[in-house]
């Protein structure tokens, strides 16, 4: 039985775009009415985008909980919702049926609940890529607790600047987390991040490595022993938590321009319809087939396409624990081969590493059960797109090229699998409900092709059911990050290009934000983290071309202190950066400086530094309004 809002042909995305733009509130209402309410809504939407103000499904009563498990036991209880991959092959992989993971989530939701959490309380998340962090996840939700899940490879600083920003009183963590060779001490760094918030009530540990941990007591809880708990009262049953439908479900924190990440704010039932009308309709999911979304949970993919996308649609998602170079290059094709995947949807930035590794670890693996590829994160080069297509998809499985943001919370432009074109490195044609609208700097919209194409910068013009509501704790900031830039527009902080079809290229940020593997960091964060280190005076970090991670982080850096062997305060440095953000934010080159291209004003021109990073030394544009011109020459000279 397929979904009744799934396209099946390109005359039906015509179809279903039109309508969707001319009559969005019937568009979407007849969407929401396929979804499990305890009420539905009185007002399908209300918005503007000065405040801004953005409301679906308003006065709808639900929990998303009941339509990602409940609303599938009648039908596929014995379903498989969940399939995970240990880090190491030798060790056996779980599955957790849908009447499985229902009862899993009820029981843990017992323990939130027996630990004094409650509707609206943040939790933050700070696990390893195991069934129970989908679990803590959904747990969360049944009660209404709004989730915080910080990506594991983030500091203890980083976690206690996100539980200081969320007020957050409770922590879900492990003992540890696998991540292929390397054991990651997880509950260790969240002691450290402890020590400033001393505000924390308790803290959920997980036993997943058997690394040793202390455990403070009043405080510290051991997951199995809580769960023991529950089930000795015998009755673990709990009903879900009655929610509206805009009451927020989760925090995520994502870079921006400044130098604090934002929590990004999404809300439940426009959420929970975003995420699974894109994974129906992108994927093309056919009930029965086996989804492998190879991101971790830390991040939005993981939120929106391992858990919720598809749970709401009833499908089977798989979740890998480990990384796809060990033990070997071929991980990701022996788990497709053992679990006969059917979609696959991963980064660039993996593609283009294990393209590294040539053909040999595909020798031997059958990938036939591929159908469908999909790529989300960073734009991806035509290269790697005909590696992927070629020696993955054996030149018969649709991609879909992804695009989307944090704050999107689900694809806005993609290619819908083998039913709209597909182009490589073009994420093409907008998702019903999205409007685009490229403008230039002054905000005016760009109608003038230039060779071929339109450029400019990428704006939305109206509100789809997935759009941010807010970020934690600052509206303000919110507005003047996504909406000031251009009046009654949502700014994506992305330039692109629109080609004579109508099909959109994302070219990257034109913000001060970099993409590092797919993963988002603010050049700031990045200088803030530099500047801890003493006798570093100051620093400017620009991205520039990497062959694997797309792009690298090259940092400028005035330093005066005592120690003089450079190499010895490189590693300082970033050392010092792993510490302060996570090793995703280390520089991959240092390079020390006498001064920074600055104009007269102070601001550090960092259009010459870019053009430096990225081995131009020719073209640098205009340098006349710098206070020193003579400090362009230096630095060119002493590119590392
Ligand atoms: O620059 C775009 C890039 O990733 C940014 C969003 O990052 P994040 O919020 O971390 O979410 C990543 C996963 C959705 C965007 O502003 N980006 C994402 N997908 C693509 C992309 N750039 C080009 N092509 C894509 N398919």
């Amino acid at each position: 039985m397929s979904y009744p809002f799934q396209i099946a042909s390109f005359d039906e995305y015509e179809k279903a775009y039109k309508a969707s733009i001319e009559q969005p509130e019937k568009f979407w209402a007849d969407v929401a009415d396929t979804f499990s309410w305890r009420k539905r809504w009185d007002e399908v939407l209300e918005w503007n985008f000065r405040e801004p103000k953005v409301e679906w499904f308003k006065g709808g009563k639900l929990n998303i909980t009941e339509n990602c498990l409940d609303r599938h036991l009648e039908s596929s209880a014995d379903t498989p919702a969940i399939i995970w991959e240990p880090n190491d092959p030798t060790q056996k992989s779980r599955t957790l049926t849908y009447r499985e993971l229902h009862f899993k989530v009820v029981q843990f939701a017992n323990v939130l609940r027996n630990n004094g959490i409650s509707k609206g309380d943040r939790v933050c998340i700070y696990m390893g890529m195991v069934p129970e962090l989908a679990i803590a996840v959904l747990a969360c939700a049944r009660i209404g607790a709004i989730h915080s899940v910080v990506f594991g490879g983030f500091s203890a600083q980083s976690i206690a600047d996100r539980l200081q920003d969320a007020s957050a009183n409770y922590i879900i963590t492990c003992d540890g987390a696998y991540r292929g060779n390397k054991e990651i001490p997880l509950k260790s760094v969240i002691d450290d991040a402890l020590v400033q918030c001393e505000f924390v009530e308790k803290v959920i540990v997980l036993n997943r490595t058997r690394t040793p941990v202390s455990m403070i007591r009043g405080r510290d809880v051991w997951w199995d022993e809580e769960v023991q708990k529950v089930d000795s009262t015998g009755n673990p049953d709990l009903p879900a938590v009655e929610m509206d439908a805009e009451d927020p479900l989760f925090i995520l924190y994502t870079s921006g321009s400044t130098g604090k990440p934002k929590g990004v704010v999404h809300t439940v039932a426009g959420y929970m319809v975003w995420t699974t009308y894109t994974f129906v309709n992108v994927f093309q999911y056919k009930r029965g087939e086996i989804h492998f979304c190879t991101a971790d949970i830390g991040w939005i993919t993981g939120h929106s396409y391992i858990i919720y996308g598809p749970l709401c649609a009833g499908a089977t998602s798989l979740m890998f624990e480990g990384i796809p170079t060990w033990p070997d290059a071929g991980r990701f094709w022996d788990i497709i081969d053992k679990h006969t995947v059917n979609i696959l949807y991963t980064a660039p930035t993996a593609i283009r590493s294990l393209m590294g590794f040539g053909l040999d670890p595909l020798k031997g693996k059958k990938l036939d059960s591929l159908r469908v590829l999909g790529t989300v994160g960073e734009p991806i080069n035509e290269e790697a797109w005909h590696w992927y297509n070629e020696n993955i998809g054996k030149s018969r499985c649709p991609i879909v090229d992804t695009w989307w943001q944090t704050e999107t919370a689900g694809c806005l432009i993609s290619n819908l699998a083998g039913i709209t074109p597909s182009k490589p490195g073009w994420a093409t044609l907008p998702l019903p409900g999205v409007i685009p609208k490229i403008v230039d700097e002054k905000g005016d919209e760009v109608v003038v092709a230039e060779d071929g194409f339109i450029k400019g910068n990428l704006c939305l013009t109206a509100p789809w059911p997935g759009i941010l509501r807010t970020t934690y704790g600052d509206h303000e900031r919110c507005r003047t990050n996504y909406f000031a830039a251009y009046p009654n527009l949502y700014f994506t902080g992305d330039g692109c290009l629109k080609d004579s079809n109508g099909f959109y290229r994302i070219t990257g940020r034109v913000d001060d934000v970099l993409n590092v593997s797919g993963h988002r960091i603010g050049t700031a964060e990045v200088e803030n983290a530099i500047n801890m280190h003493t006798g570093v005076v100051e620093s400017a970090v620009v991205g520039y071309p990497h062959d694997i991670k797309g792009q690298g982080i090259y940092g400028f850096v005035i330093y005066n202190g005592l120690e003089k062997d450079m190499e010895l305060i490189r590693k300082d440095i970033t050392l010092t950066v792993t510490r302060i953000i996570g090793p995703i934010a280390k520089p991959d080159k240092i390079q020390f400086v006498s001064g920074l291209p600055k104009t007269r004003s102070g601001k550090i021109m960092r259009r010459i530094l870019r053009k430096i990073a990225e081995g131009e030394t020719k073209n640098l544009g205009d340098t006349s309004t710098l206070l020193d011109p003579g400090i362009v020459e230096e630095i060119k000279n002493g590119r590392v």
